[in-house]
């Protein structure tokens, strides 16, 4: 096995992903024992180590539930570098921070134009060596960029070094469709082309761009979560069984898939843009950028032909909610009743914000005639005290364990997907607040396809 990490270096330490992930992850980490490592945060905002920890503590208090001991153990282990990342003498100062550490992990929380500047300036200093790195998303704008990051860092680090985080991954109910579809023998011989019908995502929010307007105009939907988080779950779904549970047999076979994947045209491409975002704060009046994307891709390989896979996200929809829906065709002759609420028979899996499976089929109803109803059976878990994404994906980066990391030939394979389609390849139409988006969103859909939008309630057991 790898070793594991002796030192843990966050670069954007006073930035937001810091502020809301990374120090309630680390607390997470060290009240379950799980983390004992010195803590050297890195900014720009010429701050001295109080500073750090008042910051540290107010993070803990909203978005972590502070407790005393944890934090008074988190706080003991906190430094902090102020410098300039183009600056030389902050990468020195940094390496004496590092003491005797020697197998660092670099967790760059902090755009990615500014990757080369730091890669170069740990790579000059000596602190590259046994060293790890974790990235954070966007991982590149398009496939060029992404192609060019990946140059970047391996320049300095070897792939097995590199860590790409895509939080989706270290979600419980993500990680348990892969454990459903393989550990069980009752999907596999209908989960093709001659048993489903159609497969469709939909990761619909509730919540607008929340003050991040400025950051958004420079992704939308399709960079921001179609290209990474949807991407990754339907390589889940769709992927061909990997020969053992290591990381590399899992990403080899999600690259397999992602490479199968049709590069989309703008023909199946919806962009929507609800009313009212023009206004955020840090958007251009005049933004055509999009808030939601509704999409149909084909998978190209002996498995899928001709299946159509449906991606719909969205802010500012009716609720908020990730869900997979696997439809299965209807049975060859119809000798009973007909199903007039859609397909009867269905996989569904939620990922979010509970964890559910459902298959859902028709029974009859008690009585004379042979006339039945839909019916869902469910499995229901409610979120409890699980780790969160960054607890499991922090500690697996130190413990160098890369099953949940995204690769960077399986980030390029996506890319190539939605390349196609990226700017204003299809034009943008708005859509009005708590409604499911543009219309249009509808004429994606295949004969006998329709949208299911997610309703939070569960039916009881
Ligand atoms: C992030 C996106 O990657 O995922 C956000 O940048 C989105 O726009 C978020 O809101 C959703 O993640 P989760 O874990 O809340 O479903």
């Amino acid at each position: 096995t790898a070793p594991h990490c002796d030192a843990l270096v966050f670069f954007g330490a006073t930035g937001d992903l810091a502020y809301k992930q990374v120090f309630p992850a680390l607390q997470a980490m060290i009240k379950h024992g799980h983390f004992d490592l010195p803590i050297i945060g890195v900014a720009r905002s010429g701050w001295n180590l109080d500073q750090f920890r008042d910051r540290a503590r107010d993070s803990l208090q909203k978005h972590g539930g502070l407790d005393a001991d944890a934090f008074a153990k988190l706080s003991a282990r906190l430094q902090y570098v102020s410098g300039d990342y183009q600056d030389d003498a902050t990468y020195e100062q940094l390496r004496r921070a590092l003491g005797s550490a020697a197998r660092p992990l670099h967790y760059l929380a902090i755009p990615p134009g500014m990757f080369e500047s730091v890669i170069h300036g740990l790579a000059k200093s000596g602190c590259v060596r046994d060293a790890r790195v974790v990235v954070e998303k966007p991982f590149g704008r398009d496939l060029a960029s992404a192609q060019l990051l990946n140059r970047t860092l391996h320049k300095s680090f070897a792939e097995d070094a590199i860590f790409r985080i895509d939080h989706y991954l270290g979600k419980e109910a993500v990680e348990n469709l892969l454990y459903f579809r393989f550990a069980n023998t009752i999907l596999e011989p209908v989960w093709c082309r001659d048993h489903v019908a159609s497969v469709q995502i939909t990761m619909a929010e509730q919540m607008g761009v929340q003050g991040r307007g400025a950051f958004y105009e420079e992704v939308g939907a399709i960079r921001d979560v179609v290209q990474n988080h949807m991407l990754q779950v339907l390589a889940l779904l769709a992927m061909e069984p990997p020969t053992d549970g290591g990381p590399d047999a899992i990403r080899d076979e999600k690259l397999r898939v992602l490479s199968a994947m049709r590069p989309l045209a703008p023909t199946e491409v919806v962009r929507g843009q609800f009313r009212g975002y023009l206004g955020e704060d840090g958007v251009s009046p005049s933004s055509q950028v999009e808030t939601f994307a509704a999409l149909r891709l084909y998978i190209d390989n002996a498995r899928w032909e001709g299946v159509p896979f449906y991606i719909r996200a969205g802010k500012q929809l009716p609720v908020t909610c990730t869900e997979v829906m696997v439809e299965l065709k209807p049975p060859s002759r119809a000798i009973f009743d007909a199903d007039d609420s859609g397909r009867a028979n269905y996989f569904r899996f939620r990922l979010s914000p509970d964890v559910l499976i459902s298959i859902g089929a028709r029974t009859k109803v008690p009585g004379e005639s042979m006339v039945g109803s839909a019916t869902e059976l469910i499995a229901h878990h409610s979120p409890g005290d699980e780790m969160t994404p960054y607890e499991r994906l922090l500690g697996d980066a130190l413990r160098g364990d890369a099953a949940l990391f995204t690769r960077g030939d399986t980030v390029e394979a996506a890319w190539r997907v939605v390349d196609p389609v990226l700017g204003n390849a299809v034009p943008v139409t708005s859509y009005e607040p708590d409604t499911w988006g543009p219309a249009a969103a509808e004429l994606l859909m295949a004969d006998g396809d329709q949208w299911h939008n997610p309703a939070l309630k569960v039916a009881s057991p």
